[in-house]
């Protein structure tokens, strides 16, 4: 599967999980725009390492807690190059206990986790005024079997798949929407630390990073007939 001549946008792309698929899809042929909150200097690195794989990479800064500033992301990409596929990979992963969130907390869970990547989706889909394209929402092995814990957060990835599926009805045909509910990858990047978390994961190990590069590759240059589909990639833990 080949992304040559395609172009990228990845929020959140300049470390961990999202810079893993800046580099597959770059590998595959693709330009990326690298999308970054506060990590700048990462998000340089990213792009430098994509530019030595012969691919184009340009670096956007913009806070999704801002609506305005997530609406103003596509527009900001879109006057350097159009682009055809787009990640919505940023997120916010807190673990508020149910009786300790505040609204300020409930709304900028809300905002990065959910309502970010449908204005992203919805300037995208204006954008490309009917030419083809393809998005990718990163969700987690809680969207579809939601529990107690990460309370806001597994609300917005429940919705997250939720919106998958409309945006996959309203775009179609020409864009095609799908999901990637991911478990165990990486640690929380707050250094929290998760115990015993492998007892839950059939797998018994950790995701490779190039497994979810691989599976992303399949969504954004694979069959085109696939949309609307929300695959695990968690080891099997949403079964247990
Ligand atoms: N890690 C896992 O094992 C795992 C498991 C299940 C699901 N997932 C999902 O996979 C995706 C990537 O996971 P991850 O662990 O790599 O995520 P992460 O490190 O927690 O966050 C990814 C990026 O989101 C960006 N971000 C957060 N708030 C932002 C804001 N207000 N404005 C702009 N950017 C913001 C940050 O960019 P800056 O650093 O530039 O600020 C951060 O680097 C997420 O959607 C996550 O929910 C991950």
């Amino acid at each position: 599967m080949n992304l040559t001549g395609q172009t990228i946008l990845i929020t959140g792309a300049a470390r961990r999980i999202g810079r893993a698929l800046a580099l597959h899809l770059a590998r595959a042929g693709a330009d990326i725009f690298i999308h970054h909150g506060h990590s700048d200097s990462e998000a340089e690195q990213t792009a430098a390492e994509i530019r030595d794989l012969g691919c184009k990479a340009w670096v956007l800064q913009a806070d999704l807690e801002n609506l305005e500033q997530a609406i103003g992301l596509v527009e900001q990409a879109w006057k350097i190059q159009p682009f055809q596929r787009l990640i919505n990979n940023a997120a916010i992963f807190e673990p508020f206990d149910w009786a300790a969130v505040t609204p300020a907390d409930w709304q900028k869970t809300l905002n990065i986790n959910l309502t970010a990547p449908f204005f992203l989706s919805q300037q995208f889909a204006k954008r490309l005024a009917g030419q083809p394209g393809r998005i990718l929402n990163l969700l987690d092995w809680r969207a579809l079997r939601p529990g107690a814990d990460h309370l806001p957060y597994t609300v917005s990835k429940a919705a997250l798949a939720a919106l998958t599926q409309s945006l996959a009805l309203a775009l179609a045909p020409a864009i095609t929407v799908n999901g990637l509910a991911l478990g165990a990858v990486l640690p929380p990047s707050d250094g929290s630390k998760s115990t015993n978390i492998l007892k839950a994961v059939p797998a018994k190990r950790w995701a490779d990073l190039s497994e979810v590069g691989e599976a992303a590759l399949f969504f954004l240059a694979g069959p085109e007939y696939v949309t609307g589909e929300i695959l695990h990639l968690d080891g099997g833990r949403h079964l247990i």
